[in-house]
C-alpha cells in the first residue's frame, strides 16, 4: 500500500492526509474547492510546525511529510493511481452514493475503498460500486493527528482480506483500530450521542444547568470535557443528525432527540462554528451562556 487519495479537504481530510504523509504514504488530496486545498495544506504545515516545536518530529521529516501531498480538484485524476482512497467528504448521503460510484469507476480495481462517514451505511455506500466487498469504513476522530482510536466497520460484504488490511495499516499510521459492525452509529456515536442527548434532556427538564451538568461529568466520570462542550465542540446540527439516525435506524424512540436541541439547531446556535451553543464563543476566549438559550 502506497498511494492514499483522501477524498476532501476539510476538517477531517486535512487531518488524515497529514497522518498518511507523516507515516511516509504518498497522498493525493482531493477536494471540489481550491480554496480548500489551498486551506488544508496551511493548516497540515501549521500543525506540522506545532510537533517541530514539542520536539516529537524533525524539521526534515515535516518537509518531507509536506512534499509528499500533492492535491488535485479533479476526482477521477486523483483516483487513478490509489491503492487506497479515504473518503471524508461532506456528511450527506446522496453526495457520498455519488462520490462512490465515481471512485468506481476511476480507481484502479484492486483499491480498496474507504469512508470517514459518522452515521452513514457503509453496506449503503458499498452498494454504490462494483466492488462491496472492498468498501470499509475508517472513522477517525477529531483532531486526527492527535487522537489515537479508528473505528474499523465492516460493511454486510467487506471481505476479511480488506478488513485484515485496514487493521494493519491503521497500526502502521500509529493508531489503535477496533473492528466494529455496520449498524447505526457504530460504538463510538451509538453510546456517545444518547449521553449527549440525556445531558440536554438533564438541562431542558430543569434538574441543573450547563456548567454545572459539565462539571459533574469532568470531576464525576473523569471526562476531559463536559457533554455539553463536547457537543458544541461537535456542532449541534451534527449531533441532532446523527441522533436521527439511531432513532430511524433502530425505530426506537428512546434515540429521539430533545426537543431544546431541535429547537436550537433550527435557531443557528450550532456551537463553536456558529458562536453560540450551550456556550458562547468569541475569538480566543470562551464566555458562559446559562439561560439565554431556555426561554
Ligand atoms: P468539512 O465540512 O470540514 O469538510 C468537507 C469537505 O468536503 C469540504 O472541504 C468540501 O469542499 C469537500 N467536498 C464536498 N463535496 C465534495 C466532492 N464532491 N468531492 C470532493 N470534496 C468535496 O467536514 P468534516 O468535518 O471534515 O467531515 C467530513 C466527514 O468526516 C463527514 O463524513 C463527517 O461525518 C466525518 N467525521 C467528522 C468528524 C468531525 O469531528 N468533524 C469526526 C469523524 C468523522
Amino acid at each position: 500500500m502506497q498511494h492514499i487519495t483522501v477524498i476532501g479537504g476539510g476538517t477531517m481530510g486535512n487531518g488524515i492526509a497529514h497522518v498518511f504523509a507523516q507515516s511516509g504514504f504518498q497522498v493525493t488530496l482531493v477536494d471540489i474547492a481550491q480554496s480548500a486545498l489551498d486551506k488544508a495544506l496551511a493548516t497540515i504545515a501549521k500543525n506540522l510546525d506545532r510537533q517541530v516545536v514539542k520536539g516529537t518530529l524533525s524539521e526534515a521529516d515535516k518537509t518531507a511529510a509536506l512534499e509528499r501531498i500533492s492535491t488535485q480538484t479533479d476526482l477521477a485524476v486523483g483516483v487513478k493511481n490509489a491503492n487506497l482512497v479515504v473518503e471524508a467528504a461532506t456528511e450527506n448521503v446522496g453526495l457520498k452514493l455519488k462520490i462512490f460510484a465515481d471512485i468506481d469507476a476511476n480507481a484502479p480495481v484492486g483499491a480498496i475503498l474507504a469512508t470517514n462517514t459518522s452515521s452513514i451505511s457503509i453496506t449503503k455506500i458499498a452498494a454504490a460500486t462494483q466492488r462491496p466487498g472492498q468498501v470499509i469504513g475508517m472513522h477517525f476522530m477529531n483532531p486526527v493527528p492527535v487522537m489515537k482510536l479508528i473505528e474499523v466497520i465492516r460493511g454486510y460484504a467487506t471481505t476479511d482480506a480488506v478488513t485484515a488490511t485496514i487493521m494493519d495499516l491503521s497500526r502502521q499510521l500509529g493508531k489503535v483500530p477496533v473492528e466494529v459492525n455496520d449498524y447505526p452509529g457504530f460504538v463510538a456515536n451509538r453510546i456517545l450521542m444518547p449521553m449527549i442527548n440525556e445531558a440536554i434532556y438533564t438541562l431542558y427538564e430543569g434538574v441543573s444547568g450547563v456548567e454545572e451538568i459539565d462539571t459533574v461529568m469532568k470531576l464525576g466520570m473523569a471526562h476531559p470535557m463536559g457533554p455539553l462542550q463536547l457537543a458544541d465542540f461537535i456542532g449541534l446540527d451534527v449531533c441532532l443528525a446523527i441522533l436521527r439516525v439511531l432513532q430511524e435506524g433502530f425505530g426506537n424512540p428512546k434515540y429521539a432527540p430533545c426537543p431544546l436541541l431541535v429547537n436550537m439547531v433550527m435557531a443557528g446556535k450550532l456551537g463553536a462554528k456558529s458562536g453560540e451553543g450551550f456556550y458562547t464563543y468569541t475569538p480566543g476566549s470562551k464566555e458562559l451562556v446559562v439561560s439565554a438559550n431556555f426561554k
